[in-house]
């Protein structure tokens, strides 16, 4: 459920409608809907009430400092996977003590910065490491929580470049060798090894990869006799794009209760995309109508640019005009951006309502991975970011300027 929907034939986000914010902030626009983040996270914490879990919104989805008071506020933690996360987390007020830190390539000063900020605890992808944070963790003469993420070797049924629990996959160690940490776990004297990890891939719909990855867990935290505190199952809940059947907020918490209720144990969960996936659009304008003698093209003022997830995974995203229109494209069209290559698309082959020039298209389910994936390739300023709460619009992140994308670069004077 979500908070963008047709009104009197208009699409509206909460109750404002979209073609007052198009025209007042400009196109390609990102639109936030605050009750639907909101329901999203309370949906997902009353459905493992029983656990009081910590909820470690995953920042990568979207790091919007405004969605993340607004998630800190209801008290929501984050999963941050670099330094950068780590900046604007604290930033924004996050209690360090609900910050998760994740990634296989964390460097010297992203891992110091984190231990002097206090974070609740790393989760570490391998030996190496280990090592590593032992070795600032000594420097700095301090004794730092560590989690170990395991990789399951499992199949997660969603696309190669998100699936992140195979063992060709670079993520986490193995069974064997997360046995072997926790034998020789008092070689690390400045660590403690607290918790267990695990984040099988994204956009994962079906309860069998999840079951299977968190059973065979805690049958090793079981078989090995392992004492942590902290099960951390990640993120990878799956949302509705088209027409898939993703499991709810209950059903998921339903189906593997049982498992972690065997454990007495602090649950941490790392969702972005069930919070911030159909929190967002984004908004474009149709700028031409090409016909070919093989296709008709609506070219649209948003590209791979700004939004890169149908290029990047072949991810079908639902596409409506901001008016309803009842008549059709003979032909099956491409909506395609400005940007010069073609893999510069939005969708591919659709039957699409006969829009015209200057007509608005909403890209729904662009929320997570949306904005936080866009860049400026094709010199092109990254769009604004609007908020909407009732019937009220704030502007959350302006829209970039040409000067910002010269401000960093360098012309060395004799060149
Ligand atoms: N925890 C860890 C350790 C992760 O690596 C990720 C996502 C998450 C949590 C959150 O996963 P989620 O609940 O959002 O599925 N750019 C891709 C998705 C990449 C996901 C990377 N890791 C996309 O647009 O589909």
């Amino acid at each position: 459920m979500h908070e963008f929907k047709y009104k009197r034939n208009r699409f509206y986000c909460e109750k404002v409608k979209i073609e007052e914010i198009a025209n007042k902030y400009g196109t390609p626009l990102y639109l936030y809907s605050y009750k639907t983040l909101i329901d999203h996270y309370r949906k997902l914490k009353k459905a493992f009430s029983e656990f009081k879990p910590l909820i470690c919104f995953s920042m990568k989805s979207n790091s919007n400092l405004t969605l993340l008071k607004i998630l800190i506020r209801e008290g929501a933690g984050l999963d941050i996977v670099s330094g950068g996360e780590l900046y604007k987390a604290l930033k924004i007020g996050a209690d360090p003590k609900k910050i998760v830190y994740a990634s296989v390539g964390k460097t010297d000063k992203e891992i110091e910065d984190a231990i002097k900020a206090n974070i609740l605890f790393f989760n570490v992808e391998s030996e190496p490491e280990l090592k590593a944070i032992n070795r600032i963790a000594k420097r700095l003469a301090e004794k730092v929580k560590v989690a170990i993420r395991i990789n399951p070797d499992i199949e997660p049924g969603t696309h190669n470049y998100i699936t992140t629990s195979k063992k060709e996959d670079k993520f986490g160690v193995d069974f064997k060798r997360a046995a072997k940490i926790f034998k020789e776990k008092n070689k690390f004297k400045n660590l403690s090894i607290e918790g267990i990890h695990l984040h099988i891939g994204s956009q994962i719909t079906k309860i069998k990869p999840f079951k299977e990855g968190i059973s065979k867990t805690i049958d090793f935290i079981k078989k090995e006799n392992i004492n942590i505190n902290y099960l951390n199952i990640g993120g990878g809940l799956g949302i509705v794009y088209s027409d898939e059947k993703p499991q709810t907020a209950e059903s998921f918490a339903r189906n593997i209760s049982g498992l972690v209720r065997e454990l007495d144990i602090n649950l941490i969960l790392e969702p972005g995309r069930f919070i911030a996936g159909n929190s967002g659009i984004l908004a474009t304008k149709v700028l031409y109508i090409k016909e070919t003698p093989s296709k008709i093209f609506i070219i649209v003022d948003a590209g791979m640019n700004d939004f890169m997830r149908p290029v990047l995974y072949q991810a079908y995203h639902t596409i409506v005009p901001d008016k309803k229109i009842s008549a059709y494209f003979k032909k099956k069209v491409d909506i395609v951006g400005p940007i010069c290559e073609s893999a510069d698309f939005l969708a591919k082959g659709r039957r699409f309502p006969l829009v015209k020039e200057d007509d608005y298209l909403i890209v729904l389910g662009a929320g997570a991975y949306g904005f936080s994936m866009s860049s400026n390739y094709n010199s092109r300023p990254r769009a604004a970011e609007v908020l909407v709460k009732g019937n009220k619009s704030y502007l959350i992140r302006e829209k970039e300027t040409y000067e910002d994308l010269i401000s960093k670069e360098i012309i060395p004077s004799g060149i």
